[in-house]
């Protein structure tokens, strides 16, 4: 494929997606002056026709700036297609105004991400009351999915299983998963207080007494729903569960919390760096790429 994909930040899946489509991987520079401004820098001879940026966005602020500098700076260069790939796609959950005098930011980052780029593929955004990333982005998206690998690791490693969400809102990531592998599922409630205030309620969880737990996420970021869940399935007795989130936005201490309360592992996609990840999205996020890079844009 006579394209290049530019990133900051080396990462397993920048380098496995670059060899799967046989797209020469290009390192940009971000440089930061004394004051916090900053400017990026790349090979003008790694610049095709049509460039790929990779970055996850699960440090938005610090990094979009210099992403939309990035996009220009192909330009000037002669690149006339400029496709952000960006497993994580960051700010989705901000989707209405949760109190009187807030920004709906969802809205905002998607309009400027539209503004500087001319298509976008990312895993698995939090659609929640946005139903379709074309309600908020005006240029062609191309969502991957993580369950298919999801469900080949849980098929693979699992004996049992039984798929568990902790709200009405991943019921779509579970039941896909759950569907796959031809394993049962429940959807547990949640009532979210604050940023760090979560119950959750576990009904019927004897039924599960003989199965294994997977708590499954789209996001785990402060741990708050994760953990609330874990503690429940544990007090009802139910064996030790493992939590698989998509994105992986949590700190070290979010995930010895969540061993210290029982859960037996906590597993990631590699759409975020982590320790926990094992789920490989590489072949998923190649074939949107390939979708996205054969539409007319
Ligand atoms: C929210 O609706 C998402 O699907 C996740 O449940 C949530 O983002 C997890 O956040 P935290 O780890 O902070 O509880």
């Amino acid at each position: 494929m006579n394209s290049s994909i530019f990133f900051f930040e080396e990462t397993s899946l920048v380098n496995s997606l670059s060899r799967q489509l046989h797209i020469k991987p290009c390192l940009g520079v971000i440089h930061y002056f004394p004051d916090q401004e900053t400017s990026v820098r790349i090979n003008p001879d790694d610049v095709t026709r049509t460039c790929l940026v990779f970055a996850s966005l699960h440090h938005p602020n610090k990094i979009s700036l210099p992403l939309l500098f990035l996009s220009k700076t192909l330009r000037e260069y002669g690149a006339q297609r400029v496709i952000l790939v960006a497993p994580y796609l960051a700010y989705m959950r901000q989707d209405k105004r949760f109190h009187e005098g807030e920004g709906i930011t969802a809205k905002y980052y998607a309009q400027l991400l539209s503004d500087y780029f001319d298509g976008l593929v990312t895993v698995d955004p939090h659609l929640h009351r946005i139903h379709d990333l074309s309600d908020v982005f005006s240029i062609r998206s191309h969502i991957a999915h993580a369950s298919p690998a999801v469900a080949k690791w849980v098929a693979q490693n699992i004996m049992d299983p039984v798929l568990i969400g902790p709200d009405s809102e991943s019921t779509q990531w579970v039941r896909e998963v759950a569907d796959k592998i031809n394993a049962p599922f429940a959807i547990l409630e949640k009532i979210r207080r604050g940023d760090h205030d979560v119950e959750i309620s576990v009904p019927q969880s004897e039924r599960w007494l003989n199965h294994k737990p997977i708590l499954f996420d789209d996001i785990i970021s402060t741990g708050k729903t994760m953990i609330g869940t874990v503690r429940h399935l544990r007090r009802a007795g139910l064996a030790a569960p493992v939590c698989i989130g998509i994105h992986a936005l949590f700190n070290d201490q979010t995930y010895n919390e969540l061993l210290e309360v029982g859960a037996e592992r906590v597993v990631t996609t590699n759409s975020i760096t982590d320790k926990s990840n094992a789920i490989d999205l590489t072949e998923t996020v190649a074939g949107s790429i390939q979708s996205l890079l054969s539409s007319s844009l």
